[in-house]
């Protein structure tokens, strides 16, 4: 991995370091700073590691400045528009695209772990029904590893792969199971005939009482939206699932934490956020004052779905579902929607507006997400569970990479010691 011909050359205190560079296969050089403390006694500083790689992986490859998201080399699009989610998911935790066979197999095993332990369903109603259902989730997840013991023993290359099947095929159903509780209907059992896509819509919306036919568009943009939201190198939930497993803690319990933090408003929970700002601006004739707070600097106010600390020209997944939006308004009819509309002028006002112009600010993927996921007749508090869903599997093949790194050591980040130096303990009178 090294480029031996390559290095960077530190003075400090009247001494010099030389810093080898790794040359990656795409993106910017990185230098290797592991020894410095060890040699030259300083450490680095980077709250929010906006110059730090924590890993090298060979998983996702994101260019922000030419709006470019890869998964094992693919383009984005591509996946979105030719292959689905399984076919994906395989890509991310294999490497490759799966033959006919090996797609078949895969999606086999996917089906047949999609049920939960009967004993889940007593856990779930321990929780209150007003619970939001990421609430339900962090806690239903990582009691995942107090009934599937026989996959948490991460040393076993076996118990790794089925921990990894058990949690993309068993997320669907705790998801819908949450949505159920969350509502007061009765939870419904996953269906092997269908496809992971539609089996989720179907586990959401079926009803014991009647018959429920899961429409092939809808299922095909649900793909698309887990498609979508598969996986995206180090952001912040992922490198939260790699510190908190780098202790050596079981999948179910780091995978908690990964939906914990993707539950953050600056991170998955933005598509809520998004959904609810169009229904605040409500008509387009209001899009002026909230541009105009948007860009004042004593009002806190950002018009969500809109930036990306990595992507400064487009987010490439915001293009594909602006389409999948017309596409499933246009099929229920509902393209005169309201927030769409308000969401297209919106886009339009903003990226003719020299503010956002100048600060690469575009729609993220969570611009046009919540519009279609509201057509389809989820709530909102559902949007970032639905993201759960979808990045399941980029967690997990990020977890299986690291655990299979020989390099792997647990995370310790150091500090910039800001507080009191020694001082000696005071009694209570004498304070
Ligand atoms: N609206 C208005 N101004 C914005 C916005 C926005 N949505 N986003 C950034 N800016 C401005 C900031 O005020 C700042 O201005 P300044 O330089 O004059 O101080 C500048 O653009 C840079 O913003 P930062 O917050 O420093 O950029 P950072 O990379 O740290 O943040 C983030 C990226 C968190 C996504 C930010 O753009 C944001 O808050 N967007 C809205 C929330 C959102 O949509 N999040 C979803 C992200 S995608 C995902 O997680 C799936």
């Amino acid at each position: 991995m090294t480029d031996t011909k390559k290095s960077a050359t530190l003075s400090l205190n009247g001494e010099s370091y030389e810093l080898p560079i790794f040359s990656p296969t795409a993106g910017p050089d990185v230098l290797d700073i592991r020894k410095l403390y060890a040699q030259a006694g300083v450490f680095t500083y980077d709250p929010g590691f906006t110059s730090t790689a924590s890993c090298d992986s060979t998983i996702t490859f994101i260019d922000g400045n030419k709006g470019e998201l890869l998964h094992r080399g693919y383009p984005i699009d591509q996946l979105a528009g030719k292959s689905h989610y399984l076919e994906v998911c395989y890509l991310l935790l294999y490497g490759e695209l799966p033959t006919a066979t090996q797609l078949e197999d895969f999606e086999g095993r996917v089906t047949r772990h999609t049920m939960v332990h009967e004993q889940m369903h007593n856990f779930f109603r321990g929780f209150r029904r007003d619970a939001h259902p990421m609430a339900t989730l962090v806690g239903v997840v990582g009691a995942m590893s107090a009934f599937y013991h026989d996959s948490t023993d991460i040393s076993d290359p076996w118990q790794r792969e089925v921990a990894s099947i058990r949690l993309i095929a068993k997320l669907p159903t705790i998801a819908a199971m949450a949505y159920k509780y969350s509502i007061g209907q009765p939870f419904v059992y996953p269906r092997n005939d269908l496809d992971y896509a539609a089996n989720f819509l179907h586990m959401c919306f079926s009803v014991p009482a009647e018959d429920y036919n899961v429409n092939p568009i809808l299922a095909r943009a649900m793909d698309r939206i887990f498609t979508l939201h598969a996986d995206h190198e180090q952001n912040a939930s992922t490198s939260t699932v790699r510190l908190a497993s780098s202790s050596g803690a079981n999948p179910f319990a780091c995978v908690a934490a990964g939906i914990a933090c993707l539950w953050g408003p600056a991170h998955g929970g933005a598509n809520q956020a998004c959904l609810e700002m169009l229904k605040e601006i409500g008509t387009v004739d209001r899009i002026p004052e909230f541009i105009a707070r948007a860009k004042d600097k004593n009002d806190p106010f950002r018009l969500m779905g809109f930036g990306h600390r990595v992507y400064k020209n487009t987010d490439p997944r915001a293009t594909v579902l602006k389409q999948s939006a017309d596409e499933v308004l246009e099929l229920l009819g509902i393209e005169d929607n309201p927030l769409l509309q308000v969401a297209k002028e919106l886009e339009q006002t903003a990226l003719h507006d020299p503010y956002f112009i100048d600060k690469k600010l575009f729609p993220n993927v969570d611009f046009y997400s919540g519009i279609i996921l509201e057509a389809m007749g989820f709530p909102t508090s559902m949007f970032t569970p639905i993201f759960t869903v979808a990045r399941t599997v980029g967690w997990v093949s990020q977890w299986k990479e690291m655990i299979a790194d020989p390099q792997n050591k647990i995370g310790r980040p150091r500090q910039l010691y800001l507080g009191e130096t020694t001082r000696n303990y005071t009694d209570i009178e004498n304070r």
